[in-house]
């Protein structure tokens, strides 16, 4: 059996959750659903990072404790993540005791190898990123932020150092050599170009601040004046996960999914420390892009982020399914931005949800019901019939399906499904049905005969869809499983479950039943909803 070990981002318990975390979650849950059905032993981990200065700031200014704030963001963040229908198989928080005891070991380890040791730092520090520019990206921006804009604080401090410098050679070499270590290929080029600019060693302390919460994050080993950087000890957490007796056969990662913003830590930075630690480096570190909303980036001082609550509104209206559908198909996977905007969002539910599977669905239900009470018809075994071969149809979106999920590629895996759908309404359109049925004299008559193997198909046909969508969709391929009288697969049934006619192929006999309006059709002027 494969292992798959997905990993998000851990996110600050700083902020509330928004369309951002949504999505690299999303996207992982994608991925972790398609595999386990495909039969692999998953184990998909998201959580909350919380031991970042900003989040003791945020703590203080609310005035509540920090570990109470954390408590209460980390909440939010899982709640989002039901909300949104995520299978993640765990949730780590960073202030967990089976975290910070692995992380301090972690450090430790380097610290006894040599590869951190105690030193003296003057930089430039970004407030809002808690992360030192160097010198060259500090005076590209003009002593800014790269990212906030905000004026960059000129720091000194004692401070212990990761020998990074000496893993730059190695790093180079394994991503020369493992062409899909670092993905998108934009993004690979990136590192490989900045890499071959030189690595500094870089800073993995903080000096403890007055007032610091004492078991607030965790202290260097031997040292508790200072405590381990967030960035430094937040990456551990991929591993000190599953470094465990019975979750150790999960290391490495699979993938590591995260945005562009964060690819230099988990591309350079964890790899040279597990390069330290004499572990295994993860397979992928998957880099995409940012949702940005109708047209804009998303920022605080614009006030324009796509919140949870947004979504929430979204999912009530169109349903959570829709909302994933649209943001695991038209998201920012590769290397550019995509755009978030109510019209593209109503135009691909129009188009592919209420016209397109939801339609399919209904139209084929409506007339099993109407010329057959409603009842699996009959139907003679011809594969190929109205110009399709459908065995072969259906295997082969399956296949692609599953060879987009391998690469990542959300669009192509549920436009497969989809492809299915198409074809069933294509196959509507040139058999006619309709039209056939009113020509049926009897039971014997060969035109209901071509009747039953017509709409067996398409019910069929509909049944492979609804197994490629679930990943997508989980409750929507459900609904359409059970109006047709399918079975819902378990785990690892991916192969048995979409072959046509196969084990779980429909039963001539078992009852269907009309759903409920799958997804309701839109209204071009109907406005956006409201959180
Ligand atoms: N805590 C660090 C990550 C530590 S991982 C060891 C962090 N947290 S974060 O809360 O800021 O989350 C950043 C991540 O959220 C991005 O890498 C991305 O996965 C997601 N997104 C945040 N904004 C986004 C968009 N606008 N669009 C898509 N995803 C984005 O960084």
């Amino acid at each position: 059996m494969a292992t798959t070990y997905i990993t998000t981002p851990i996110y600050y318990v700083n902020d509330r959750p928004h369309i951002g975390h949504c999505y690299t979650t999303l996207v992982a849950d994608v991925l972790a659903r398609f595999h386990r059905l495909a039969g692999d032993d998953v184990l998909m981990l998201t959580g909350t990072d919380e031991h970042a200065e900003k989040v003791i700031d945020r703590a203080r200014e609310a005035g509540v404790g920090v570990r109470e704030w954390a408590d209460r963001n980390a909440q939010a963040f899982r709640d989002a993540f039901t909300l949104m229908g995520f299978s993640n198989d765990d949730f780590v928080r960073t202030s967990e005791d089976r975290h910070k005891t692995r992380a301090s070991r972690y450090i430790q380890q380097l610290v006894d190898s040599g590869d951190i040791y105690l030193g003296d730092y003057v930089g430039w520090y970004d407030p809002g990123q808690e992360e030192y520019v160097t010198e060259s990206v500090a005076k590209a921006h003009d002593y800014k932020s790269p990212v906030s804009g905000k004026p960059l604080e000129k720091r000194t401090e004692k401070n212990y150092f990761f020998r990074l410098s000496a893993y730059e050679q190695r790093l180079a070499e394994h991503i020369e050599k493992h062409p899909t270590f670092i993905r998108p290929e934009a993004r690979r080029n990136e590192v490989l170009g900045r890499l071959r600019q030189g690595l500094q060693d870089v800073p993995v302390s903080r000096a403890v601040r007055d007032g610091d919460d004492a078991d607030w994050g965790i202290r260097m080993p031997n040292d508790p004046g200072h405590r381990v950087y967030v960035w430094i000890e937040a990456l551990c957490n991929y591993l000190s996960v599953v470094d465990t007796p019975e979750r150790g056969h999960y290391w490495p990662a699979s993938i590591h999914l995260l945005a562009k913003d964060i690819l230099w830590f988990h591309a350079v930075v964890w790899p040279a420390m597990l390069l330290g630690m004499g572990r295994p480096l993860p397979r992928c570190v998957y880099a995409h892009a940012y949702f940005v909303a109708e047209g804009r980036k998303m920022s605080k001082s614009l006030g324009n982020f796509i919140e949870i609550d947004q979504l929430r509104a979204y999912g009530s209206r169109f349903s959570i399914d829709a909302v994933r559908w649209y943001l695991a198909t038209r998201g920012p996977l590769g290397a550019t931005d995509a755009d978030f905007s109510y019209a593209n969002f109503v135009d691909i539910y129009n188009a592919e949800l209420a016209n397109g599977l939801g339609n399919c669905a209904s139209r084929v239900v409506n007339m099993v019901q109407k010329y057959f009470e409603g009842v699996t018809p009959n139907a003679r075994d011809a594969t190929v019939h109205g110009g399709v071969d459908w065995p072969s149809l259906t295997e082969s979106h399956t296949r692609a399906a599953r060879e987009a999920i391998n690469a990542v590629d959300l669009f192509s895996a549920g436009h497969n499904a989809m492809a299915i759908v198409t074809a069933v309404d294509g196959y509507i359109n040139t058999t006619e049905p309709f039209r056939l049925a009113k020509r049926v004299t009897g039971p014997d008559d060969p035109a209901h005969a071509d009747l039953a193997l017509i709409l067996y198909n398409c019910a069929e046909a509909l049944r492979i869809a609804a197994l490629l969508f679930l990943p997508f969709m989980p409750a929507k391929s459900a609904a359409v499983l059970d109006m047709i009288g399918a079975i819902i697969p378990e785990p690892g049934g991916l192969d048995d479950h979409t072959s046509w006619r196969g084990k779980f192929g429909l039963k001539p006999g078992t009852p269907m039943q009309k759903g409920q309006g799958l997804f309701m059709r839109v209204e071009a002027d109907e406005p956006a909803p409201k959180a």
